[in-house]
């Protein structure tokens, strides 16, 4: 029997079809918006690895601290012989919990990038030889088909990324994670938590334009994918925090009115000086508002960890 199993669930062209329909969505809307899920090509995704360690970035580090203090406390609660990460990357931090689930049998790593779960399945299958890996390559905002591993299964969401989806899509998606747990399965989730303004906007807008960087790589990836001729240089990355909605929004705002051509799509996409283009909500959380979300969706916040700065939370949570 192989340990490594490879299911692709997205056909090979979908990335594109997606890429035009929300190009061709949000830059002829106005507000003109376009979603952060198209920064993460190869160079936006070392990218965004930079920021993780920029002095200003918090996040990965506090999820991280969590992570080591709290694994044995998860996995005695989870007791989980199935381990499905929505969104694993380089599955990094989910491995501190994998070390020490005593009953682990199988580990689903759910991403869109193959490089990223095959890297990621050879380094853990050294560690963990007898592990059963299952990847998925898989838009984890839609529908997934899980393969028939044992129970009890936890699904893990890291990072703050679920801050990533508006709240009508974030209902969605816990619903959608609702619907792939049985009595005795749970959900692990990373939220970043509401703080003062100073420190979350230096988080997003960082002394050394890392992430000013990761912002206009989103235009590259347009440029590139789609054969348009956004002039990179005349756009400025900005990060404002949102205290209404409680979310973190990168923009990227014109200098100088432009026509930008879009060769694939057969359109001219005009900007006004000064107009801004959003291209991500980060949104900050309220143990409350976690506790809410999860309960509209049918599940019960079980357990709340935070790092002990309190900046960041991981929840468990069961269904209801
Ligand atoms: C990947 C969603 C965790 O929202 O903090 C980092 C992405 N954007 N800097 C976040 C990001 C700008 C990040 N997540």
């Amino acid at each position: 029997m192989s340990p490594f199993l490879l299911t692709r669930t997205l056909p090979v062209d979908a990335t594109g079809a997606a890429l035009r329909a929300d190009v061709l969505s949000g830059l002829t809307r106005h507000p003109k918006t376009l979603p952060p899920k198209w920064f993460y090509d190869a160079r936006g995704s070392e990218l965004f690895e930079e920021i993780t360690r920029l002095p200003e970035y918090y996040p990965t580090r506090a999820e991280r601290e969590i992570l080591q203090a709290r694994a044995e406390e998860i996995a005695a609660a989870s007791g989980a012989r199935t381990v499905i990460e929505l969104g694993s990357g380089s599955s990094e931090k989910t491995r501190h919990l994998l070390d020490v689930l005593p009953e682990l049998h199988s580990y689903v790593p759910v991403d869109v990038s193959e490089s990223a779960l095959t890297g990621a399945a050879e380094s853990l299958l050294v560690e963990h030889p007898g592990l059963s890996v299952h990847a998925l390559i898989a838009d984890f905002t839609g529908g997934l088909a899980l393969p028939g591993t044992p129970g009890p299964r936890l699904v893990v969401f890291l990072g703050g990324t679920i801050g990533n989806l508006l709240p009508e899509e974030r209902a969605g998606f816990l619903r959608s994670v609702r619907s792939l747990l049985s009595p005795g399965d749970a959900l692990l989730l990373g939220t970043d938590l509401v703080k003062d303004e100073e420190t979350l906007v230096a988080a997003y807008d960082d002394a050394a334009g890392v992430t000013a960087a990761f912002n206009k790589n989103v235009l590259s990836v347009v440029n590139r994918e789609l054969g348009a001729d956004f002039p990179l240089d005349d756009f400025d990355h900005l990060a404002v925090w949102n205290p209404r909605d409680r979310w973190i929004e990168m923009r990227l705002r014109a200098r100088r009115a432009l026509n930008v051509k879009i060769r694939e799509l057969d359109l001219v996409v005009p900007f006004e000086a000064g107009e801004e283009l959003r291209t991500e909500v980060s949104a900050k959380f309220r143990r409350e508002d976690v506790r809410e979300e999860l309960a509209a969706a049918g599940m019960r916040l079980t357990q709340w960890w935070t790092d002990s700065a309190g900046r960041f939370a991981l929840s468990l949570a069961t269904a209801v």
